[in-house]
């Protein structure tokens, strides 16, 4: 299957099996959103709930937050996002559509074209001869600077009313409550604080299914420790980051690496950055081949806190209890996409396998704590009346301690087709055995192997199975 194939499957049984629908699809939809549904909510939610678990709840160094997305406008003169928060925009003056100069420059194979100044950007289209995408055409306007902040209106009066930003990360309604949280939750250097929220970015050129659109959620980590600590907090990070991906969520190691930022291509933040990529299939016209970043891991310096420290004229500073020293601690940051990881984790999950009797069937192979039905009941037939009231029973037996769907659509084939497609790991089937020995069917979707089991055992043996 060629790469362009799979993401073109992927797409589409998004859609066909309730994963992932165009945004306001009725209306025509608008330029790359996306809404999920019912299995796509579910599968995002695993997720979340994983990564809150891991990072926060499971560990005594770090503690949650729910920041609001709107904020004080001076939050983002403070980190620097009103000034530096740009991409360069270019246009096509015979067509005019729109495109961010550097990652066309880069998928006509120009390196590290997100480094080039304006001046440049604008230079290396003429001498390149870079074409326009969308008409062939080569005339392009100069390149200018696009914040990518969505900007909007706060108050009800009009002409009284003051600008405000949609956040584009998470990570400064984390650093404004660094104090609050110092204040009351007694807390000690090193903790992190982790949040999982909405962050829009008004992309140039948004795409690639639910990898970059305008509206996306984050889950992120502000981590703060001694500057003399950085080092190992920052290895430490590097490690648990991908550990998350490959072991937590089950996605395959040789579709995942590190990539170091080079001096140019560093946030203005930052100090070091390595991003966790993934080989998403998106084929040759992509600017990063296939890797695309899934995570970024910054080393943020105390930059952020010395910067709302002057815009607010607040002590950020910390005191070390044992110690007496003062400081700003510096922050480790490791900053997880969730549509990202939902993307990969569905990429990763794809499979298309050939059957004995010559036929194919497409199997997501969800890690059964991601997927987003864990076991699916079915009567053999659902005319008849004792099949269809044993298998309700087995169903209400199993809902409170499973994420269990009834199924009683079309002949058992078509059921495990669809369950395969959806990724659920256990089918359960009530026959006429059923009645007679109080046992079901269980079948496996990886091996679709079958095997009776009594009823009596069943949710300990399925519980089994989803956790070995
Ligand atoms: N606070 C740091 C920060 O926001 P970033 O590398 O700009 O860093 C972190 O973003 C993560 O957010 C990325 O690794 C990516 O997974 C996700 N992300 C960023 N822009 C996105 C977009 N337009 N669409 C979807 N996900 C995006």
């Amino acid at each position: 299957m060629s790469k362009e194939n799979l993401m073109e499957k992927v797409v589409s049984l998004c859609k066909r099996r309730g994963f992932v629908f165009p945004g306001s699809e009725i209306y025509g939809g608008l330029a790359n959103t996306w809404d999920y549904g019912p299995y796509g909510s579910a599968l995002k939610k695993n997720v979340k709930d994983i990564w809150w678990k891991t990072f926060v709840e499971d560990r005594d160094d770090m503690v949650g937050l729910d920041a609001a997305i709107l904020m004080n406008p001076k939050t983002w003169e403070a980190s620097g996002h009103i000034s530096n928060f740009s991409d360069p925009l270019i246009d096509c003056k015979e067509c005019k559509e729109r495109f961010r100069g550097d990652k066309l420059l880069e998928e006509n194979g120009v390196e590290k074209a997100e480094s080039l100044s304006l001046k440049e950007v604008s230079e290396k289209l003429k001498s390149e001869k870079i074409a326009c995408p969308k008409c062939k055409a080569s005339n392009w306007t100069d390149a200018k600077t696009f914040n990518l902040m969505f900007k909007t209106k706060q108050g009800v009066v009009e002409g009284d009313q003051a600008d405000i930003y949609l956040r584009p990360e998470t990570a400064q309604g984390i650093f404004v409550n660094f104090k609050n949280i110092l204040d009351s939750c007694r807390v000690r250097v090193p903790f992190g604080i982790g949040q999982i929220g909405k962050a829009f970015r008004n992309e140039i050129t948004p795409g690639n299914f639910t990898f970059r659109t305008r509206e996306f959620e984050q889950m992120e980590i502000e981590y703060f420790v001694h500057p003399n600590d950085k080092k190992a907090s920052f290895d430490e990070w590097k490690e648990q980051s991908k550990n998350f991906f490959s072991k937590t969520l089950g996605v395959k190691d040789e579709n995942l690496r590190f990539r170091e930022h080079d001096s140019e291509e560093l946030s203005h933040y930052s100090a070091m950055t390595f991003d966790v990529e993934y080989r998403f299939p998106f084929g040759k016209t992509d600017a990063t081949e296939t890797w695309g970043e899934l995570q970024g891991l910054a080393d943020r310096g105390d930059y952020d806190l010395s910067q709302h420290e002057k815009f607010s004229g607040k002590d950020l500073k910390y005191r070390d209890p044992y110690t007496n020293e003062v400081y700003l601690p510096h922050v480790i940051e490791p900053s997880f996409g969730l549509d990202r990881t939902v993307l990969t984790v569905l990429i990763d999950a794809y499979n298309e396998e050939k059957l004995e009797d010559d036929s194919e069937r497409v199997v997501m192979k969800f890690k059964p704590s991601l997927a987003p039905v864990q076991v699916a009941v079915f009567p053999l037939l659902k005319n008849k009346e004792e099949l269809v009231k044993k298998a309700k029973e087995v169903h209400k037996m199993l809902k409170p301690h499973f994420r269990s769907e009834w199924d009683d659509n079309g002949n058992v084939g078509k059921r495990y087709r669809r369950q395969d497609e959806i990724g659920t790991p256990y089918c359960v089937t009530i026959d006429f055995d059923t009645l007679d020995d109080a046992s079901v069917t269980v079948r496996d979707r990886d091996t679709m192997k079958q095997e009776r089991v009594k009823i009596e055992e069943l949710a300990e043996y399925i519980n089994k199975k989803l956790t070995a």
